[in-house]
């Protein structure tokens, strides 16, 4: 078993910081999610691993050994494309056997190799046809089979799902999950698909334009987001926000967003902030649609201004003056129909605060 270790690699194309020192650690057997949107660095930075392309400057470890001067095929990592990159005239066994007839293995050796890993991946049936006859699914096996019989000490995978249907997606996601932890093999996984990632990661870095925001477990970076960045990536339908200024710090604070004023008592935030102004977030699952007055948090009047239904829940869209707040704690009896006026309200213990200037979280109690 081997770690992976990442330390201030930056990949400059021009002017441009493709990777601003990258910082990342994956244990050993660990399933670390590289997550960010498109054009962020991701590939750059598998591609580097691999060895594809020469970093800038950083230093990559596979376990102790530094490998920068070492080229792809010495680095024994495996890597799992997007488009599988099937050989397309060689049928699955051989496109399985390929990485070890490259290395001269023994030919017995490989065809127990092969075996096994088909086995590994239920492809037995599979291995006298062409990729051509063979589903998404099915061809996404196969490269996976062919990364695995290698044996490598790092599995790297860039987005290796995105080209198959919603539902197989889902599946394969599980699959390679279950793999995983059977293998044991440290595997880094590329995707820009939040919930591909919070649904297989041990550990997600989530990145933005060639930096790390915050590397953490899911449950981590979904509870206490590190920055407004991302808070608002990961989740769906993503954080509410609101812009306020600190009117009045005294029992409390009370905070005024565009001409509402929001009162909140001193037992919910200890934060030493220093500016007038901070961001407010709220997760639509936190916010509901209030029967009575007695709730004890954050009230707000407003109009639902929009409605669309997600699969078993509702989104309803409240307008309470210049913003809107999506919730999506709805009572199901609730009748969401446009213009009826409403009350929500969220508990103290649930409100983000960020800095105003620098979307950085501020740090509070949450009781
Ligand atoms: N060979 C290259 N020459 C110049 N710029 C490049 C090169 N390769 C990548 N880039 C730029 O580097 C940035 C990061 O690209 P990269 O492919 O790593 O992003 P990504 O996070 O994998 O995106 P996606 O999710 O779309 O695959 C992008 O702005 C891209 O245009
Ligand atoms: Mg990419």
């Amino acid at each position: 078993m081997t770690s992976l270790r990442i330390e201030g690699l930056t990949k400059r194309y021009g002017n441009m910081n493709a990777l601003d020192e990258f910082s990342l650690k994956v244990d050993s057997g660990q399933f670390m999610v590289l997550l960010g949107p498109s054009g962020c660095g991701k590939t750059t930075a598998v591609r580097c691993i691999a060895g594809l392309v020469n970093p800038t400057s950083g230093q990559i470890y596979i376990g102790d050994q530094m490998v920068n001067h070492l080229p792809p095929k010495d680095r024994d990592v495996a890597m799992v494309f997007q488009n599988y990159a099937l050989y397309p005239h060689m049928i699955v066994y051989n496109n399985i056997a390929f990485p070890l007839k490259m290395r001269k293995v023994a030919k017995n050796k490989i065809d127990d190799k092969v075996r096994n890993v088909a086995n590994l991946l239920e492809i037995e049936n599979l291995l006298d046809r062409k990729p051509k006859e063979l589903s998404g699914g099915q061809m996404q096996r196969v490269a996976l089979g062919r990364a695995l019989v290698r044996e490598p000490k790092v599995f790297l995978m860039d987005e290796p799902l995105s080209n198959l249907d919603a539902k197989l997606r889902t599946y394969m996601r599980a699959e390679i999950k279950k793999l995983q932890k059977k293998v044991g093999i440290t595997t880094l996984y590329i995707t820009h698909d939040q919930i591909e990632a919070m649904s297989m990661a041990d550990q997600v870095a989530i990145m933005k334009s060639g930096l790390i925001q915050q590397i953490g477990t899911p449950g981590e970076v979904y509870q206490e987001p590190a920055n407004t960045f991302v808070a608002d990536f990961v989740g769906s339908p993503s954080m509410n926000f609101l812009k306020c200024n600190i009117i009045e710090k005294n029992s409390g604070i009370t905070l005024e967003s565009n001409n509402i004023h929001l009162q909140i008592p001193q037992t919910s935030w200890t934060f030493e902030h220093s500016s007038d102004n901070l961001i407010l977030g709220i997760r639509p699952r936190d916010v509901t649609i209030l029967k009575n007055d007695d709730f004890i948090g954050i009230k707000i009047k407003g109009k639902i201004s929009f409605t669309e239904l997600l699969g078993d829940d509702s989104l309803v869209e409240v307008d309470i003056g210049v913003d809107s707040i999506r919730v999506t704690n709805i009572d199901p009896d609730f009748d969401p129909s446009i213009e009826k006026e409403v009350m929500i309200g969220f508990p103290y213990s649930k409100i983000h605060y960020f800095a105003a200037e620098t979307g950085k979280r501020l740090m509070h109690k949450t009781n």
